[in-house]
């Protein structure tokens, strides 16, 4: 079956004016919108801590002044006591300390400075990202290390392509990371990151975990991955440092058998003389976890900017030009630059066609409500997120704002399309590792309910606005054809998903490669086949 299903949440678009959908609410990391509250929330906090530091500075100096002045006091009386409580000012000054300063004293040792820094701190940590968050944002830093084919000591040394703000990974953040991966039985990014932990702390870095630890999880994880001889040498590289590590001395112990049963079971087939094989052959590689699917390998070579599939010849006849659709009064006067992207599929890129004041009004209308994008799930029909589908979505519709109706007939206006029928506006919000993978937005032949609800046909056509620059990664491929389109703030895209006789074009199944460095914002109208019987024109179907 496939994994797609109809991937939309377009019926929330009906249902959230009738009642309050509740998804999932937090799922920061996938949406860098709503994580930057989360710095200024940090920023808050470490205020309040600081004031709470110089609070219980100023206590303990006070504290100390006392025990200074007391020590000094109690040294000269003791050298002489009784000439000392001779002095009647003496004896009065040693009864008021004891009785009163003592107990001033412990009050002050026994104030609470914490509270205010506390109350804080609860307070926000309501807002705090959860496991799951930490989990997904690990998870997104793996994804992308196999996507861009990152080796991990470029994601450590944060050496990403065009980061402003390079930032690196201790050899406690490579364990943590490695630790997320084992508990997922990913043995291939255990085994990656717990060895780049062991890397940093080889090359002296101070580091709250130790080499045992690490060691320990990295020949476990090597362990599993069918690699006996270098797990034993690992877990012996263990027990030099600390000789009495139980587990390791029982894994040797088994390593040691296996390893033991290994040869003989080899020396018996070489005695019978039919083994011929290449004894110690070259190890294979070993692969990710879960070994991609050749789509998913094409997917991941267009995100990286590899294998697009367009020849010299093709190129040739990909045209810019200035368009009006022949039939809109409003584009007479300022034509738009339409550009081809691709052939087949038809493709077209429409250049500075939302300005940056209606780029932020989207944004600002959006982000309160930007919920976690869901699917539908196939079977059941019940929404639910799925780890294909990582970013935070929202729907606008014209009445709430002048902008949206203005862009919604702006699209109109350059498709010739009806968007009476057509779907609310829809924006996207990419955080790092945010993407989709490959999907149809049109409803399959074995899907034939995927739009009834609706009363609206299929999806007959996609519009994609790109509302920011991605640094790096984000593109939009077509893996099937082997095209990318890489996002340009201000731009869209436009294409046909149906042939016109109402057929799916197969060819349109396109993805969202996962954001690298940077956030990627994108804002889509979902048009539908009613109410355009007389409108689709011929100019956009010759190719087909
Ligand atoms: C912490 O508490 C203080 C005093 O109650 C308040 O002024 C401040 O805004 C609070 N900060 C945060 C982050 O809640
Ligand atoms: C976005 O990228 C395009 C082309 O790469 C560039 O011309 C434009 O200035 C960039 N815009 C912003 C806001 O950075």
């Amino acid at each position: 079956m496939s994994r797609m299903g109809l991937c939309t949440v377009w019926y929330l678009s009906l249902l959230s004016s009738l009642i309050q959908v509740s998804l999932a609410e937090k799922d920061f990391f996938t949406s860098i919108g709503q994580m930057t509250d989360l710095l200024y929330t940090e920023k808050d906090l470490v205020t309040s801590l600081k004031d709470y530091v110089q609070a219980e500075e100023s206590k303990l100096e006070k504290i100390k002044k006392w025990a200074d002045k007391l020590d000094s006091l109690s040294a000269t009386a003791t050298q002489d006591p009784e000439g000392f409580l001779g002095h009647p000012v003496n004896a009065f000054k040693l009864m008021k300390r004891l009785n009163t300063e003592w107990a001033e004293l412990e009050s002050l040792v026994l104030k609470d400075m914490t509270d205010v820094f506390i109350s804080n701190l609860t307070i926000q940590r309501q807002y705090f990202p959860t496991n799951e968050d930490q989990t997904g944002a690990a998870k997104a830093l793996l994804r992308l290390q196999d996507t861009y084919q990152l080796d991990t000591n470029t994601i450590s040394t944060g050496n990403l392509p065009g980061v402003t703000y390079r930032s690196t990974m201790t050899a406690e953040d490579c364990f943590e990371l490695g630790k997320i991966a084992y508990t997922e039985a990913d043995y291939y990014h255990t085994e990656l990151w717990m060895a780049q932990a062991l890397k940093q702390l080889d090359e002296g870095e101070e580091s709250a975990v130790d080499k045992v630890t690490v060691l320990d999880y990295l020949s476990y994880a090597i362990y599993q991955q069918g690699e006996m001889e270098r797990a034993l040498e690992l877990t012996n590289r263990l027990l030099e440092i600390d000789p009495d590590h139980q587990r390791a001395n029982s894994n040797v112990k088994y390593f040691e058998y296996q390893l033991k049963k290994q040869h003989q079971e080899e020396s018996e087939k070489a005695m019978k003389g039919q083994e011929k094989r290449e004894k110690r052959a070259p190890k294979t590689k070993r692969k990710r976890t879960n070994d991609p699917l050749p789509e998913r390998n094409r997917y991941e070579q267009l995100c990286r900017g590899e294998g697009v599939k367009l020849t010299p010849r093709r190129q040739s006849r990909l045209f810019c030009r200035y368009f009006d659709n022949g039939r809109s009064p409003r584009y007479l006067l300022g034509p738009v630059k339409q550009e081809d992207e691709w052939d087949s599929p038809r493709i077209v890129r429409y250049h500075d066609i939302i300005s940056e004041s209606e780029i932020a009004t989207v944004k600002e209308l959006a982000k309160p409500r930007l919920r976690r994008a869901t699917i539908s799930n196939p079977v059941t029909g019940v929404l639910e997120t799925a780890h294909y589908r990582i970013s935070k979505s929202a729907w606008l519709t014209a009445y709430e704002h002048p902008v949206v109706a203005k862009i919604n007939q702006r699209i109109e206006d350059i498709t010739g399309l009806n968007m009476d029928t057509a779907e609310e506006l829809q924006v996207a919000n990419y955080g790092v590792g945010g993407q989709y993978e490959p999907h149809f937005d049109f409803g399959r032949k074995d899907e034939p309910d995927a739009f009834k609800e609706l009363g609206t046909g299929n999806r007959i056509a996609t519009w994609l606005f790109y509302m920011s620059n991605v640094t790096a990664g984000g593109a939009t491929v077509f893996p099937d054809v082997g095209a990318a389109v890489w996002p340009i703030k201000g731009t869209a895209v436009f294409w046909y998903n149906l042939f016109a006789s109402g057929e799916g074009d197969y060819s349109t199944r396109h993805a969202a490669c996962p954001v690298l460095v940077g956030n990627k914002w994108v804002s889509n109208k979902w048009i539908h086949e009613r109410g355009q019987e007389f409108r689709r024109p011929c100019g956009l179907t010759e190719v087909e």
